[in-house]
């Protein structure tokens, strides 16, 4: 027994950013965002915290499954950019919603999102929930270095929810993690201590581009073809790979090295960019809503991102 996904959800605020007024903070251009990441415009939180965003798109989820807050018994949340270090996304996210169930974040940075659906087919196998909410949502907005034109221009805000039920549909997973802070690192504010004599990082986003660009390819490649052999599968059985969105290059280049067309790819970086453990869950949202998706049809997730950490898996609509 592992789940099957009842309904979806998303919310990204208001306020659209396109690339040209990202030149009024840095050195920046259309042409270069367009030509090297395939990101046109992004959402950027004004007044939406973290935790109003994760509310909003899990009880547009929930309206999705048609249940109600209180039939949950499991909450369960990623972010990298919360608006506490404690309560947890999770616990804000119960009491916005009027749940009254167990609730928890796990970490895992931008493959966050894979590393909940795990944790959530878990609590099914052992026969400890029925009705399960995976929510991920990030004001990355809050933790950029505005001065950085290698990061500002690449992420996003905004949220997306999935509700799970009891199921088989949850096929298989694969998981990576290599320790690192060297190639991608959101250090925390290092606080006012008088006795500290340590240099404080700036609690901002730190990327070495290309190295988690190679990386992004290598492990995305990896895991599709890993979760295919283990399954006696083909890419031609796949109806949609649903990717981390961090660069339409990457996708590009994935797509190229595992013989696929990037059709089979799902992307909308172009409107959102780079929303960390949201992305996947906001692309499920729009498949599910626009009609791309029927029951039955073979999914493939995949994510990378700091950890160094990476996952797929395969999944049945
Ligand atoms: O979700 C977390 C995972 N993150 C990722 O997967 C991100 C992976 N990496 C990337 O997407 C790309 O490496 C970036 C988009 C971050 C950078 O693209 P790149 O093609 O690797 O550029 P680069 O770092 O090699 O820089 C090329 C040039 C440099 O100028 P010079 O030294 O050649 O004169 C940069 O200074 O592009 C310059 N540059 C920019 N120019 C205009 C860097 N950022 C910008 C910018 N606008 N925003």
């Amino acid at each position: 027994m592992s789940f099957r996904i009842l309904g979806t959800g998303m919310f990204v605020p208001e306020r659209i950013v396109k690339n040209d007024e990202l030149s009024n903070y840095v050195d920046t251009n259309d042409e270069w965002i367009v030509q090297r990441v395939g990101i046109k415009e992004r959402r950027i939180a004004t007044h939406e915290t973290c935790t109003d965003m994760a509310a909003e798109a899990a009880k547009a989820a929930l309206d999705n499954a048609g249940i109600d807050a209180s039939d949950l018994d499991l909450i369960i949340a990623s972010t990298v950019s919360g608006d506490y270090a404690s309560p947890s996304l999770a616990c804000m996210v119960q009491k916005r919603i009027g749940a009254t169930c167990m609730a928890f974040d796990v970490s895992a940075a931008c493959s966050a999102f894979l590393f909940l659906l795990e944790t959530a087919a878990g609590y099914f196998a052992r026969g400890k929930a029925k009705k399960v909410l995976v929510v991920s949502s990030e004001r990355l907005s809050r933790i950029l270095d505005w001065s950085d034109r290698s990061t500002c221009v690449i992420f996003g805000d905004g949220a997306g929810a999935v509700v799970l039920e009891e199921g088989d549909n949850y096929i298989d997973a694969v998981f990576n993690v290599t320790g690192d802070n060297e190639v991608l690192k959101i250090p925390m504010y290092t606080g006012e201590s008088p006795f500290n004599t340590v240099e404080p990082e700036k609690p901002v986003i730190h990327m070495m581009g290309q190295e988690t660009f190679k990386y992004a390819v290598t492990s995305i490649c990896n895991d599709v073809k890993a979760l295919l052999e283990q399954n006696n599968l083909t890419l031609d059985d796949i109806k949609y790979i649903v990717p981390h969105q961090a660069n339409k290059r990457i996708i590009d280049m994935s797509a190229r090295r595992l013989g696929v067309p990037v059709e089979k790819f799902c992307l909308n970086i172009d409107r959102y960019g780079n929303t960390s453990s949201a992305s996947v869950p906001i692309v499920l949202d729009e498949l599910n809503r626009n009609g791309s998706l029927n029951r039955g049809d073979l999914l493939l997730l995949t994510a990378f991102g700091g950890g160094l950490s990476d996952a797929a898996c395969l999944i049945k609509w």
